[in-house]
């Protein structure tokens, strides 16, 4: 039987746990009878609900599932966590064939699953589709290998590459098929980060649960739209506390500037798993070096004018092989603009 176009399925169901499962993996599950007919399906709706497996077998009553299959992006977990091991329950139910995308890179979980229904005489396909399920859990599979957070940069140029005029007139760039797009990459991830230039300069609101804010002197007013929801954390170099409704942090500094990697590490241990970040060119270029993910949406629009911001300012070369690489993952079309997604090439 060919399980891509199920897994593709799977792949489908699990993204709608987006933006709720956090720190968990996005995983989605369906499974079938002992004739291949699809009989249930699952996700992993929020942090702490049950998983997809057990979202997907618990819709069955009368024991259609004997005998069947079951289609599932992430390998199937073997230990008691907030819902108990879901390879217990495949067991139990009688399963007889599982189909996984990929190994959990959990080391509680890594190959622990797929063993123990192989003792229990389940045939197990494994790798169906790896590529695409390792994709749609890039964050989990980040921060369970490097404890680390999971950097992504959200940037909206002109062909030439510019993000605002020379005096920051910005809005807009780019439609509002586009806008609405953001929206969206916005909710797969924990927070978003921008800087006190992009505020003064745009006073946005950025609706989003979680913000990270970096002003080193605190010149921004905490009046200002962006402060009014979500929680926030502001990176600056002088207060820590905790005062109207605002986490301040105080960074150190480092060439003048808060320290990037303080502040990624800190973001980690307050369980900020992943980030947008959604500033001009100055903070998109020193950050550049710890980003997994560049989100480019281009307008076909040309300033023509040298002197407009660029959306990576951050480092003089006399060559251009001294450039950052990049690998091209997906382009897609928003209204007139493209969205180019890319990953860095690592040296
Ligand atoms: N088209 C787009 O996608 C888009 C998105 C956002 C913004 N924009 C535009 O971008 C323009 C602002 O761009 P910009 O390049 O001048 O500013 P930016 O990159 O948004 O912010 C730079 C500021 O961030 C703060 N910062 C703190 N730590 C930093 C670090 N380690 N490295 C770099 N910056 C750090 C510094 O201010 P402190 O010293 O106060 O901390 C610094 O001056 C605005 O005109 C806005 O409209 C465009």
């Amino acid at each position: 039987m060919q399980y891509n176009l199920l897994m593709k399925k799977c792949i489908d169901l699990a993204k709608q746990g987006e933006g709720l499962t956090s720190p968990n993996p996005l995983v989605g599950c369906i499974v079938l009878d002992k004739d291949g007919n699809e009989i249930s399906n699952g996700y992993h709706h929020k942090y702490g609900e049950n998983h997809a497996e057990r979202d997907a077998l618990l819709k069955l009553h009368n024991g259609e599932e004997k005998g069947g299959t079951l289609i599932v992006n992430l390998e199937p977990c073997s230990h008691f966590g907030k819902t108990p091991p879901c390879a217990d329950l495949i067991i139990e139910r009688g399963i007889k064939k599982v189909v996984i995308g990929m190994q959990d890179v959990n080391p509680i979980v890594a190959g622990n699953g797929i063993r123990k229904l192989k003792k229990a005489g389940i045939e197990v396909i494994e790798n169906v589709l790896a590529d695409e399920c390792k994709i749609l859990n890039e964050i989990f599979i980040k921060n369970m290998i490097k404890q680390e957070v999971f950097v992504a940069i959200k940037t909206a140029t002109t062909l030439d590459g510019k993000i605002a005029t020379y005096n920051g007139s910005s809005k807009w760039i780019t439609s509002e098929n586009s806008r609405e797009e953001v929206k969206k990459i916005r909710n797969r991830y924990d927070a978003i980060m921008t800087t006190s230039s992009t505020i003064l300069a745009d006073n946005p609101t950025m609706q989003h649960r979680k913000k990270i804010i970096l002003d080193r002197t605190l010149k921004t007013n905490l009046e200002s739209p962006i402060y009014k929801n979500g929680e926030i954390y502001l990176f600056n170099e002088s207060l820590d506390m905790f005062e109207g409704g605002i986490n301040f942090i105080k960074s150190p500094i480092k060439n003048n500037k808060l320290d990037l990697k303080f502040i990624l590490k800190k973001a980690y241990e307050l369980g900020i798993k992943s980030i947008l970040v959604e500033s001009g060119g100055h903070l998109n270029g020193e950050i550049l070096k710890y980003t997994d993910k560049i989100y480019h949406f281009i307008a076909p629009k040309i300033t023509g004018d040298n002197n407009s911001l660029s959306c990576f300012n951050f480092q003089q070369i006399d060559n251009i092989n001294d450039s950052y690489n990049f690998k091209i993952a997906q382009t897609d079309i928003f209204g007139p603009d493209i969205l180019l997604t890319y990953y860095p090439i690592l040296k």
